[in-house]
């Protein structure tokens, strides 16, 4: 059985939803972990301690080990009082799950440049803030990391601010990965699918769809997202800069590929489109795991340092 004691896990937006259940999964598997949430609306307005609370109290009630921490990631002395709070725990942290964010619907016509600011204050900068906050941590225990993208990045219209920002936290873990295997820290990222209140929300702005039913809810739960990310924090799991989704009992890898394409030096526009057959062709495929492969599957020379990392 995975288990995950001795080991101290920071989840943040962990009072409700699906960082709930990661909470919960990774509790009763041994692990120490800090409650992060600030109870805040759909929108990131309002703050409560009291979703933190809650499953902190919850988590010690069915005999695990946790503790709330209602800190705001979008200011740096929130992300300071997590790290605070896994040090007080347990003296180390060994995973960090940045799942906190916050929703919004605006048509492309109506998206302010503010909108998309506030999707960035959340999702980008509070990941990349509280995990530059625990770095040094993560990179001392050997740990593990796993930032929430969201299927929004495949093209979603309605909630594009909020895709925008889950596209940045895309490139950022891809980035981090790259760092993270020179210096021992696994980044992954993951795409999950449940029935929450921010699922509640969209469905809301979507006109209103039909309530789930209780089946479907049972089929939908967080509970069948929490176990890939149990396994992305244990010892058994080595994988670093995958995109792993996990909803309704799907778990998928997703991955960035190409074909073999063309190569042409002297390249016109006639020879693109008489050629677009064999440029749209994904056999074989290469699947881009980072920069320097990339290059390296192009023959294309380095323009900065990097290594081929191995996977
Ligand atoms: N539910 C889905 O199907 C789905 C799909 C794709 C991606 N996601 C992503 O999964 C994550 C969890 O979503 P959920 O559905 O459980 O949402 P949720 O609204 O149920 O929970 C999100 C939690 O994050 C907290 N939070 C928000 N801003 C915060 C801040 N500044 N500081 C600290 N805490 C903050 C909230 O208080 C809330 O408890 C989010 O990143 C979301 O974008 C969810």
């Amino acid at each position: 059985m995975i288990r995950l004691d001795g080991k101290v896990i920071v989840v943040t937006g962990a009072g409700r939803g699906i960082g709930r259940a990661h909470a919960e999964l990774l509790a009763a598997r041994g692990a120490a972990v800090v409650i992060g949430d600030l109870g805040v609306d759909i929108d990131g307005s309002g703050v409560s301690s009291d979703p933190a609370q809650e499953v902190a109290e919850a988590i010690t009630a069915a005999g695990g080990c946790a503790v709330a921490c209602a800190a705001d990631i979008r200011e740096a002395d929130g992300a300071q009082a997590l790290l605070q709070a896994a040090l007080d725990l347990g003296g180390r942290v060994d995973g960090l799950v940045n799942n906190a964010g916050i929703l919004s619907h605006v048509a492309f016509a109506e998206m302010s440049l503010a909108e998309i600011q506030r999707q960035f204050d959340v999702h980008v900068f509070g990941t990349v803030r509280v995990t530059q906050t625990l770095w040094p941590e993560l990179v001392r225990s050997g740990g593990s990391v796993v930032n929430t993208t969201s299927s929004g990045i495949f093209g979603a219209p309605v909630s594009m601010a909020y895709s925008i920002a889950k596209g940045a936290v895309f490139a950022f873990s891809r980035a981090l990965a790259t760092v993270g295997d020179a210096e021992g820290v696994r980044v992954n990222l993951l795409m999950p699918g449940a029935e929450t209140r921010m699922q509640a929300f969209a469905r809301e702005q979507f006109g209103g769809a039909a309530e789930p039913s209780e089946e479907a809810r049972r089929r939908s739960s967080p509970a069948l997202v929490a176990p890939v990310v149990t396994y992305l924090m244990s010892d058994e799991c080595s994988l670093n800069g995958e995109m792993i989704y996990a909803g309704h009992g799907h778990v998928r890898r997703f991955v960035l590929a190409s074909g073999d394409g063309i190569h042409i030096e002297d390249l016109t526009p006639e020879l693109i489109a008489e050629n677009w057959e064999q440029i749209s062709r994904l056999e074989p495929l290469h699947i881009v795991n980072d920069l320097p492969s990339f290059r390296a599957s192009l023959g294309a020379p380095m323009t900065e340092s990097g290594r081929v990392a191995t996977r």
